[in-house]
């Protein structure tokens, strides 16, 4: 029996793609009257930006579609985020491959791409939008709010069902 769900994005810098997914996700679930239920938290796999706030490109994107990034800070994901979280979802293959590395065994969290809770089939990684042009956080936005979508739909599913 499970009443509450906690969901950990995760990315390369934490600046960029996890709080974005974060923020869109985090106001969904709000939306939803699901805050005190379903916990939301990102974190990167690189220590680059521990404690800087999400980028300012992404901060921008967010707001302009209703989002609020700015309080967000960066962290490090860490082995025992594994045991905290329910789902632990990477923004592409290569965040898996790291988290898949520093995975322990028995882990409570579901590791999966977080695009496979997305209706859309084109793409099944968020791609880095951080050395590219303003387009790349467009995309990265409309992929997560798809996904963010399907992700909600499964877990008020799963809800139901406990
Ligand atoms: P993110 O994007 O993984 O979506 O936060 C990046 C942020 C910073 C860097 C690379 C990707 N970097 O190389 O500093």
């Amino acid at each position: 029996m499970q009443s509450r769900y906690s969901v950990l994005f995760v990315c390369l810098g934490n600046i960029c793609r996890s709080p974005t997914a974060h923020g869109v996700f985090q106001h969904l679930v709000s939306q939803q009257g699901l805050s005190g239920i379903v916990e939301v938290d990102s974190a990167g796999t690189a220590a680059f930006h521990v404690g800087a706030k999400p980028d300012h490109r992404s901060i921008k994107v967010a707001s302009e579609r209703g989002y609020d990034l700015k309080r967000l800070r960066a962290r490090k994901v860490q082995s025992e985020d594994f045991h905290r979280y329910d789902y632990i979802l990477a923004m592409d293959n290569e965040n898996l491959r790291n988290l898949q590395e520093i995975m322990p065994d028995n882990p409570k969290a579901r590791l999966q791409l977080f695009l496979e809770h997305s209706e859309q089939q084109r793409f099944s990684e968020v791609p880095d939008p951080y050395y590219g042009g303003a387009r790349g956080f467009d995309l990265v936005l409309d992929l997560i709010e798809d996904a963010s979508g399907g992700l909600l739909r499964e877990i008020h599913q799963r809800l139901q069902q406990d």
